[in-house]
């Protein structure tokens, strides 16, 4: 193995432990520590994801893997710290509250940072290196594996506070992906160890956007999909926060709709279902959902439930199934 490589690794161990220490022991971390308190993170939490805080300094990282004998140019190539164009070294997270991410064994392979203040941008991810692949790593992955197991089940959520927070309420089977698309190699990666992701993203248009990319990608896999729907203008960490754990617990059971539930609700939205055309428009949309379910039984009460509402007879609404285009056969 290359020694540049377990030169990155070390080093992601070495300044993830630090910035932890930081936060947790130093007058310099108070303000990271105020700030995730203020968030209702408890210091269980904090040291279960071995959250830190880099502090406000131009030179404080830099210096640390310089003392510590670290060749810089491979650290800057490690998304550690930066370089100016005059060939200055300095600090990529300075001020930041810092999310340590592990690849799927657990070894820290890069950083997101979010700022405590209201500098820009509000947060500060690694960008891709030879460790960091943001299409291959999850956010709270090692964290959530042993229950993931267990439960043979995902919450597949937006932002690093969101797993904090719904980890925190108890559901530790969670993951997020990094402010990125949620990608094929993503949907492999879980399928290894889950049955079934249910998507638990914003409750805004970018959220409902998002979770139909998801279901859309979760097609092709074996993986079973449910909506965890929020409020408008609600994240997870809203909702618990607002809610408290008990009443989530009971959320996630109770609420959870499946793909087609979903899908009713996104295309009935802003149509007026009286007219003709928009309502003939939703029958098919609809349908096309339904040709896409693997699930006969859910198939058929779908078709039903259609039939019902539009009185249109269930062997007119069946012949109008579009099949699957794939070679699947
Ligand atoms: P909080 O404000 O800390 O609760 O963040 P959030 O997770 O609610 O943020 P939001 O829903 O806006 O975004 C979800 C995820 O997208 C975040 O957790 C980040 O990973 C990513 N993200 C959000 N803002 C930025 C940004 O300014 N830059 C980058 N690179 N990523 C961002
Ligand atoms: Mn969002
Ligand atoms: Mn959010
Ligand atoms: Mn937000
Ligand atoms: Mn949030």
């Amino acid at each position: 193995e290359q020694v540049w490589r377990k030169q990155m690794r070390d080093a992601h161990r070495l300044v993830a432990d630090l910035y932890h220490e930081v936060l947790m022991k130093t007058e310099a971390g108070e303000v990271g520590l105020t700030y995730l308190r203020d968030r209702d993170l408890a210091e269980e939490t904090i040291a279960q994801y071995k959250i830190g805080f880099a502090p406000d300094q131009r030179r404080f990282t830099v210096e640390l893997l310089e003392r510590r004998g670290f060749d810089l140019e491979v650290m800057v190539e490690a998304g550690l710290i930066s370089k100016s164009k005059s060939g200055e070294y300095f600090d990529r997270f300075e001020g930041r509250v810092v999310f340590p991410i592990a690849d799927r064994d657990g070894t820290i392979v890069g950083f997101s940072g979010r700022a405590i203040d209201d500098r820009q941008p509000k947060y500060v991810n690694t960008a891709e290196t030879p460790l960091f692949n943001k299409s291959e790593l999850l956010f709270g992955f090692s964290q959530a594996r042993a229950t993931m197991r267990k439960k043979k089940r995902v919450f597949l959520v937006e932002g690093n506070v969101d797993v904090l927070q719904v980890a925190q309420a108890g559901t530790q089977e969670v993951v997020a992906s990094l402010g990125t698309a949620f990608s094929p190699q993503h949907a492999r990666a879980l399928s290894r160890i889950v049955d079934e992701v249910i998507i638990c993203y914003d409750g805004d248009h970018a959220g409902q956007e998002a979770t139909q990319k998801v279901i859309r990608l979760l097609e092709a896999s074996p993986l079973d999909v449910q909506v965890l729907p929020l409020p408008e203008k609600t994240d997870p960490d809203d909702y618990i926060r607002q809610h408290g754990a008990t009443h989530w617990q009971q959320f996630i059971e109770t609420e959870q709709l499946s793909v087609l539930d979903f899908m009713n609700r996104m295309y009935r939205r802003g149509k007026n279902l009286n007219r003709e055309g928009e309502r003939i428009r939703f029958i098919e949309s609809m349908l096309e959902e339904i040709g896409k379910t693997n699930d006969s039984i859910r198939r058929d009460l779908y078709v039903k439930k259609l039939s019902d509402e539009f009185e249109i007879p269930l062997e007119t609404l069946r012949s109008r199934i579009p099949r699957p285009t794939s070679s699947e056969s």
